[in-house]
């Protein structure tokens, strides 16, 4: 069965204090909801700890994570660590990662096959610019997001794995894809994990939309065969408007 989840990246966004008093309404909202999604959050990595302690239902989610186990990488949070704080999920290859920080797909398989080996479930985004949608090349880019990001994986891997497509023009920007354009891309994503991997795993793989998605157009998105949830930034950072796009389903 075919899980629905509704995951919130708060981005770098919210000081400690912050941060755990919008955890806990998450929570207090959650065990009201009114729809069956598996709702995860994602804090930066400096909460993380402390939110853990204050949730139940929700699930905890990093931004990010290295692609090296651990060792002379300062700065960098391991798959290991993430994992030992009580992390279940890892948001990989985000676009502001991809983008900011020229995260390429290679290096993106190395952290998606690293966190599995570690016990996490990647969220793996992919999505294209304006200007790739606007020269016709958006599926070939998905399609090369999607096949060198994803490679190599077992179909025990895969099944853990969960895809978000997220148009780079509707992150943040209040542009959001149409139902039509979200279900088209959906649709292809689906059909090419069929073609790397089977159709069962396919069938199986939860795939969520990203990108200005708020409480007054989740449901028409949602209402999409190929959309099991979304990945939400800006409307994630205020408990209700998240847990309103959680009940949208
Ligand atoms: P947005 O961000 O909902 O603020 O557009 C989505 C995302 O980047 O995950």
């Amino acid at each position: 069965m075919r899980k629905k989840i509704v995951a919130g990246n708060w981005k770098m966004n919210t000081l400690l204090k912050d941060g755990m008093e919008l955890a806990k309404a998450v929570e207090k909202l959650e065990k009201e909801k009114t729809s069956d999604a598996l709702v995860i959050i994602a804090p930066p990595f400096t909460h993380l700890s402390r939110v853990k302690e204050l949730i139940e239902n929700v699930k905890l989610s990093a931004q990010d994570c290295a692609y090296e186990a651990s060792g002379a990488f300062t700065g960098e949070v391991s798959p290991g660590m993430l994992v030992s704080t009580g992390v279940e999920y890892v948001i990989i290859g985000h676009s502001e990662r991809r983008i900011f920080y020229n995260e390429g797909n290679e290096l993106l398989n190395k952290k998606v096959k690293l966190a599995l080996s570690e016990g996490l479930k990647p969220i793996f985004c992919c999505g294209e610019v304006l200007e790739q949608r606007e020269a016709g090349k958006l599926f070939d880019v998905i399609r090369e997001q999607l096949e060198v990001g994803l490679k190599d994986l077992s179909t025990v891997e895969i099944n853990e794995v969960v895809i978000a497509y997220e148009p780079v023009w509707a992150i943040g920007t209040g542009v959001v894809a149409t139902p039509d354009q979200a279900q088209e891309m959906h649709k292809f994503i689906r059909d090419l994990v069929v073609e790397l991997f089977d159709e069962q795993v396919a069938e199986n793989m939860t795939l969520l939309y990203g990108g200005s998605c708020k409480p007054s157009n989740a449901s028409e998105l949602f209402a999409n065969p190929d959309v099991d949830g979304g990945l939400i930034g800006g409307a994630s950072l205020k408990a209700e408007d998240f847990l309103a796009i959680v009940n949208a389903y």
